[in-house]
């Protein structure tokens, strides 16, 4: 076991854990911020993406010990009232089917959305591409991405 710092929706926290623990554990079972899923362990689906300081990151492949000082922002913190605009349009488009990718899904487009604003079609197919959806919502997330662009201006 190792003790390590980590600052997570801009509040520190301690934790006790082996140096190879993926983040995403740490999230989940340490500090009890299960918005963030689990869906391949080996960063190909995309369930796990948090931002590490404002860019997109899959937890389930960073252990805590290459963490440090970054700041890491998970879907609970992404917003104070869950009103991020790129949560206003997935509730306007209604996107999710099940739910379980839309937390990885949400903090990838708002990653994509801070960096390119008004992405086009092409921008917004590759920064979405690694994010799986087994119900196959990717028509609404992308109309979503589309409207909260357009609310960000
Ligand atoms: S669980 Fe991390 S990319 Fe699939
Ligand atoms: S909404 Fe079910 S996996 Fe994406």
């Amino acid at each position: 076991m190792a003790s390590y710092s980590i600052n997570v929706n801009g509040k520190t926290h301690n934790v006790d854990v082996l140096p190879d623990t993926p983040l995403l554990w740490v999230l989940r079972d340490s500090l009890g911020l299960v918005g963030t899923k689990y869906g391949c362990g080996i960063a190909q689906c995309g369930a796990c993406t948090v931002h590490v300081n404002g860019t997109a990151a899959r937890s389930c492949s960073l252990p805590i010990s290459a963490v440090g000082k970054n700041s890491i922002t998970t879907i609970e913190g992404l917003s104070e009232k869950g009103d991020h605009p790129v949560q206003q349009a997935w509730m306007e488009v209604d996107v999710p089917q099940c739910g379980y990718c839309q937390a990885g899904q949400i903090m990838n487009a708002a990653a994509l959305l801070a960096k390119t604003p008004s992405p086009t079609e092409d921008q917004i197919a590759t920064a979405m591409n690694g994010n799986i959806c087994r119900c196959g919502t990717y028509h609404r997330i992308k109309e979503a991405i589309v409207i909260a662009s357009s609310k960000m201006k």
